[in-house]
């Protein structure tokens, strides 16, 4: 099976990655740079991991450079998990209109387009694919100072919804994977007492483990899930 993944260099996106080679995937990773840990990962998997410096900021090249010229549309693709995302931390009083429309590019136009190529890829292979999209718990109770950075993961959330729709009579599947507060560079800014406050909000009163998400991921691939679609699936400590 083969999954194109965003975000792979660090944090969620390399614990997915290194999860699904462990199960036989194969996986088409993107990232801007390559880190010591895909680096490893790229000489244990040679043959099932391709990596592509790819800055999710172009979406004019989506279609090109990666599904015409790097994964080339004689390979059917299986699943897409969008993972790759940048941080928005600020209340909104601070509101900055360019720093808006760059996370709205990364979070949401370029999962778009790359969504449309992925589905594009799918109908001409006749694959009944799976496609997740990573989401956040602030999108369902709120935390001060992600409003902008939420409502990116509030509009993953509805066109998920929304795929799972329009493209379930071809056996093509969409679910969002919403994840709770995960100890990974993004989160690396918060102070010990932001973070405490946050786990006294889970029931399990720690932050979620990257196994347990990457693991939902793969299981959103397999077989074992082909009656789930449209669906947010909460991997989050049981957040309050
Ligand atoms: N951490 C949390 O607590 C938390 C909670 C809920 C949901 N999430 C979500 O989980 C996902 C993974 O987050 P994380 O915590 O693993 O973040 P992270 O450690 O900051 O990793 C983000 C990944 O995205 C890639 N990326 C960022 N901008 C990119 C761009 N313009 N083009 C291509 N790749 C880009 C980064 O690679 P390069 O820098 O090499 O490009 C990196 O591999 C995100 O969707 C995030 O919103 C995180």
């Amino acid at each position: 099976m083969n999954v194109l993944v965003t975000g792979i260099s660090k944090g969620l996106g390399l614990s997915i990655t290194e999860t699904l080679l462990e199960k036989g995937f194969n996986i088409y990773g993107i990232s801007r740079t390559k880190s010591d840990k895909l680096y490893n990962l790229l000489k244990k998997y040679p043959e099932n991991l391709k990596w592509l410096k790819y800055d999710l900021e172009d979406s004019d090249n989506i279609y090109k450079t990666i599904f015409k010229e790097w994964i080339g549309l004689k390979t059917p693709i299986h699943g897409f998990i969008n993972n790759a995302a940048l941080a928005y931390d600020d209340i909104i009083t601070n509101l900055n209109i360019n720093r808006l429309e760059k996370i709205y590019g990364i979070n949401v136009f370029a999962p778009m387009v790359l969504t449309k190529y992925a589905i594009r890829h799918m109908l001409l292979h006749n694959t009944k694919g799976s496609i997740v999209h990573v989401s956040s718990i602030s999108v369902h109770t709120g935390y001060k100072g992600l409003a902008m950075y939420a409502s990116t993961k509030g509009a993953l959330e509805a066109f998920s919804k929304n795929t799972a729709r329009e493209w379930g009579e071809k056996g093509i599947r969409s679910n969002c994977l919403v994840a709770g507060f995960m100890e990974t560079e993004m989160s690396s800014t918060l102070s010990e007492d932001q973070k405490n406050r946050i786990y006294q909000r889970t029931s399990l009163k720690h932050p979620v483990e990257l196994n347990s998400v990457s693991e939902t991921i793969a299981f959103l691939l397999s077989d074992n899930s082909k009656s789930i679609t449209g669906q947010n699936i909460h991997v989050d400590s049981g957040t309050i």
